[in-house]
Parts: C-alpha cells; sequence; structure tokens
C-alpha cells in the first residue's frame, strides 16, 4: 500500500513523526511525507523535522503564507499534481490546519482514500478557521482516527458509520512521551535558553505560547493579554516564544513586554519541552499544548473560551480562562492557592497510537 502522509504546519510535524517512525519497516507499506510547505521558515519547519527524526520530505510542496483563500488554493494545485503522478492508495492527513483541508478534498474527489488524525474534535466555534478545516476533513474522510471519546460522540452525531472511527489514543502524546525519554539522555547546557533557566535559579516560572488570530490579530484584545502578562512578570519570569504571527502583531500594535518576559525565537520540540515541563504554569492558545500539559500533568491556562478538546479540562490539568485581562490574572492566583495535581493520562494516551493506526489499517 502507497500512503501520502501530509504534513504543513508546525503542530503537523510531532504527528507525523510517531505515524512515520511506526511504518517503517512494515511489509507491502510505503509511506511517502509530503510537505506542503505552509511552514517554511527553518525554525518552524526544518528544526521540527531534525528533532523528531524526521527524514526529508519526499515531495516538498513550497505553498507559502498568505490568505486562507490564496494558501488554500496553492496546496491543492500542486497537491493534485503529485497525486496523479504518484496514484497513492491512501492520503493521511493530522490536525486542523489549512494542508489537512486541502489535500483532504484534493484527495478525495480524485477517488484516492483519505484517512484523518485525530478526527471528530469539534469546539463548535466557526469564528476558528481550524473549526472549519476539522469539519471539511471529517466530511470527506474515510477512515477517522480519534484521540478522545468526545471526537466519537461528535462523529456519530454527524452520521459517521460506527465502523470507520477508530478510537486509538493520541500521536502526538506517542511523540511527547519518546521525547520526554530522549530528553533524559540529551545535555540541557547545549540549549540556547540553558542560561537564562539557570539564571533563574529554581524560581517558579511560566511559560507562554500565545498565536491564534483571535488574540493576536486585535489590538484590543493582544494589549489586555499584554497588559495581564506584565502584571504577572512582577511576580514570575515568564519565557515567551514567540510565533511568527505574533511578533508581527506586537510590533505593529507597538505593545511593550516587560523586561521579566523573555521573548524567544520559536523554539524546537526538544527546547521547548526543556522549558514547559518545569514551569510553575504553562499559559497558552494552541490546542496540542493544552493536551501535552495534561499528558505531563502541568498546570495550564488556555486563553481562549472553548476548547475542541475537552478531555483536557475533564481529566487533566487544562482550564479555559478566555483573555480578558481580569480573567487571566484571577485564574493564575487561583492555580498559586490551589494547584491542580497531575492524575492518571486520559484513555489510552499511552505512546501506541501510531501502531494502532498501521494495525486498524491492516498493514
Ligand atoms: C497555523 C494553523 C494553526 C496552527 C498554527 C501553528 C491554519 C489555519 N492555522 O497558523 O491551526 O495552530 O499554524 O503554528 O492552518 N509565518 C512565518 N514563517 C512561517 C510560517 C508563517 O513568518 O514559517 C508567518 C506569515 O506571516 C504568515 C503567518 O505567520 O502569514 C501565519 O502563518 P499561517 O500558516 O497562515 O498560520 P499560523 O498562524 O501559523
Amino acid at each position: 500500500m502507497k500512503v501520502f502522509l501530509v504534513a504543513g504546519a508546525r503542530p503537523n510535524f510531532m504527528k507525523i513523526a510517531p505515524i512515520y517512525h511506526a511504518a517503517v519497516g512494515r511489509a507491502g507499506l510505503e509511506c511517502l511525507i509530503v510537505h506542503t510547505g505552509q511552514h517554511y521558515d527553518y525554525e518552524m519547519s526544518q528544526a521540527f523535522f531534525d528533532d523528531l527524526e524526521l527524514p526529508r520530505p519526499d515531495f516538498f510542496l513550497e505553498a507559502g503564507s498568505g490568505s486562507h483563500a490564496e494558501q488554500t488554493a496553492r496546496i491543492m494545485v500542486a497537491f493534485e499534481k503529485v497525486c496523479l503522478e504518484q496514484k497513492p492508495d491512501l492520503v493521511m492527513v493530522v490536525g486542523d490546519v489549512n494542508s489537512t483541508l486541502a489535500c483532504s478534498v484534493v484527495a478525495k474527489k480524485l477517488w484516492i482514500k483519505v484517512a484523518h488524525v485525530e478526527a471528530g474534535l469539534r469546539s463548535f466555534d466557526l469564528s476558528m478557521p481550524e473549526e472549519i478545516n476539522r469539519m471539511v476533513t471529517d466530511a470527506v474522510s474515510d477512515y477517522f482516527f480519534v484521540t478522545e471519546e468526545s471526537a466519537v460522540r461528535n462523529l456519530e452525531h454527524e452520521g459517521k458509520a460506527a465502523d470507520r472511527i477508530f478510537f486509538v489514543g493520541h500521536v502526538m502524546i506517542d511523540n511527547l512521551l519518546r521525547q520526554v525519554e530522549r530528553l533524559k539522555e540529551i545535555d540541557g547546557r547545549n540549549f540556547s535558553v540553558w542560561p537564562l533557566k539557570e539564571k533563574l535559579a529554581g524560581r517558579a516560572y511560566l511559560f507562554l505560547t500565545l498565536h491564534r488570530p483571535a488574540n493576536v490579530d486585535d489590538a484590543k484584545v493582544l494589549g489586555g493579554i499584554v497588559a495581564a502578562l506584565n502584571q504577572l512578570a512582577q511576580k514570575y519570569p515568564i519565557f515567551f516564544p514567540v510565533h511568527p504571527r505574533t511578533g508581527k502583531m506586537l510590533q505593529r500594535f507597538g505593545l511593550k513586554l516587560d523586561e521579566n518576559i523573555m521573548p524567544l525565537q520559536p523554539l524546537g520540540f526538544l527546547e521547548s519541552l526543556f522549558l514547559w515541563r518545569d514551569a510553575f504554569l504553562v499559559l497558552t492558545d494552541s490546542g496540542g499544548l493544552q493536551e501535552e500539559t495534561t499528558a505531563l500533568g502541568v498546570p495550564c491556562l488556555t486563553l481562549r473560551d472553548n476548547t475542541e478538546r475537552p478531555i483536557t479540562v475533564e481529566l487533566g490539568t487544562n482550564r479555559l480562562v478566555g483573555s480578558h485581562p481580569q480573567a487571566i490574572l484571577g485564574a493564575c492566583a487561583e492555580y498559586e492557592k490551589d494547584r491542580p495535581r497531575p492524575r492518571p493520562a486520559p484513555p489510552l494516551w499511552d505512546g501506541r497510537a501510531a501502531y494502532r493506526i498501521w494495525e486498524k489499517l491492516g498493514t
């Protein structure tokens, strides 16, 4: 069986890594990596391929940035050519980025089977581009690989056949557990952030990521978040790897960060884990980090009003706080008084999801 494994943006790379590694050596399976080029900066792309021990992609589509329509269209045109030439039996897409939607639609229209990994998640918030990507991808997929039970319910509610839905666990957690082990073998002194962490000499610190358009593209919203962060920084140093979108917006709106906030280049996977694993608290609007903090029992405040990953709130260490400064400060104060304790990982977040996927596909 010839499978195209598609990735385009940073959170995709973490998810395809375990799927790729679990494919190696399986008789009769040819797994080829297609990189759409949605993310292209070294720190956003190549650094992850290196960290995650992924080989060079077999196909690189060089889609680049642009409006959603431009980006999606460029990916579709380029991907269609490769599909027509290569005739894969199955296209496997992960997550909810524009590349996920673009490649699933192209494949389905060429009568190629589509497998969606991380299917069925729903925030029910159509102002999020990712929610549209999730819904469209699931509308055309043949196989649904699911990370948590809420997603099974969502897919069944949408009329998907039960025998196409496979609750396999979470490939991103497969990767996380593998990287936690690798980190034990690595000398942290080689990380660029080592001296900054050392200087804190064990002081409690926060780890922050921020990139959702709803949080960073509006001057008032981003201004409010920065005001809350500047206040928190009076008490806690804050590590802040800055997403390119967010960096541009901070500059455009002329927002100043407190000197106790350490803006960093986007970090590789291991270096980022090295920091957030030991944080007193993670503040984020990322989908993946909500889940990864839950898996390692690190307290997390999510700067959004909703989540498509409810298990992180029900069984994990995550809490939704939105983006209002008072809400962020209030939640931090509560966590200081009563820090959530780590709990057992959600069902099937055990490092074996990628193997289950290939087994279910009969390879
Ligand atoms: C995308 C995904 C989002 C995911 C995020 C992780 C969609 C709709 N969004 O958002 O779900 O959580 O990736 O990072 O697919 N840029 C660079 N260098 C790069 C890539 C982007 O400078 O390598 C800049 C460009 O100015 C670009 C902007 O960042 O316009 C946004 O990039 P884009 O891929 O459109 O969306 P993200 O915000 O990264």
